[in-house]
């Protein structure tokens, strides 16, 4: 898997240097394979006037390589946004946030043109829900907030830090509620119900915003789909 998503790298940064005139600002999402992205990338800076990040983990390994990072509120929109996804449906509906990034990923992508979302194949789903979907939450809310997905037929659990009995902070310093056991058919639908519940920051569907280029590592090789 991990050399499936060496691929995708690759043929992501083939596809930004193709698409993306020089001199423009790229966003530049979260995970494993938005790390290899980066690395892939990172010979290529003199392309990019900067980058906006997705969290504090991509801006530190960005800026190791030499990037210029930028404010998000500095710019007004961004050609393209590159990021990995926990699932993705028939449709390009993407569950995202296993990373904890989801709420900043949200936010660049919103600022993106074009979102490409580089997966291996085993993220492809008929209907998204297997993954847990993340909630980022206000901490004082968190319990309610609970309650009310548990109303929805899901099985909830705050977010520790792997290996600890310590709650994972978001980078927004927001709690994550991994909601199990739904099967998403209606994702438009239950990003905006989820939404509205007091409390929560963000949900990971991006379903609103959905993936316009979707390469995808296969044993056979990169599947662009569009
Ligand atoms: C980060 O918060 C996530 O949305 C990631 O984009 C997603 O979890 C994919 O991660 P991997 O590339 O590590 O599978």
């Amino acid at each position: 898997q991990d050399q499936l998503k060496a691929m995708v790298a690759e043929a992501a940064k083939d596809e930004v240097l193709k698409n993306m005139a020089p001199g423009g600002i790229l966003g530049v999402g979260t995970g494993s394979t938005a790390n290899l992205f980066i690395d892939a990338i990172a010979p290529h800076q003199s392309h990019f006037a900067g980058v906006v990040s997705s969290s504090q983990a991509s801006t530190d390994r960005l800026q190791k390589h030499g990037f210029k990072v930028l404010d998000s509120n500095s710019v007004q929109s961004l050609p393209m946004y590159v990021d990995g996804a926990d699932e993705i449906d028939p449709h390009g509906h993407m569950l995202k946030g296993g990373g904890g990034a989801l709420t900043r990923e949200k936010i660049v992508a919103h600022l993106a043109q074009s979102f490409i979302c580089i997966c291996d194949g085993s993220k492809q789903v008929d209907v998204m829900g297997k993954f847990p979907l993340p909630v980022e939450i206000i901490p004082m809310a968190h319990a309610q907030v609970a309650r009310e997905l548990e109303k929805l037929g899901g099985v909830v659990t705050l977010r520790k830090v792997k290996g600890t009995d310590s709650v994972y902070v978001t980078d927004n310093q927001g709690w994550i509620l991994d909601v199990a056991g739904l099967s998403i058919k209606d994702p438009v639908g239950l990003e905006s119900q989820i939404n509205q519940i007091p409390g929560v920051v963000c949900n990971g569907l991006f379903a609103r915003r959905k993936a316009n280029v979707l390469l995808i590592g296969e044993a056979a090789g990169v599947r662009r789909q569009t």
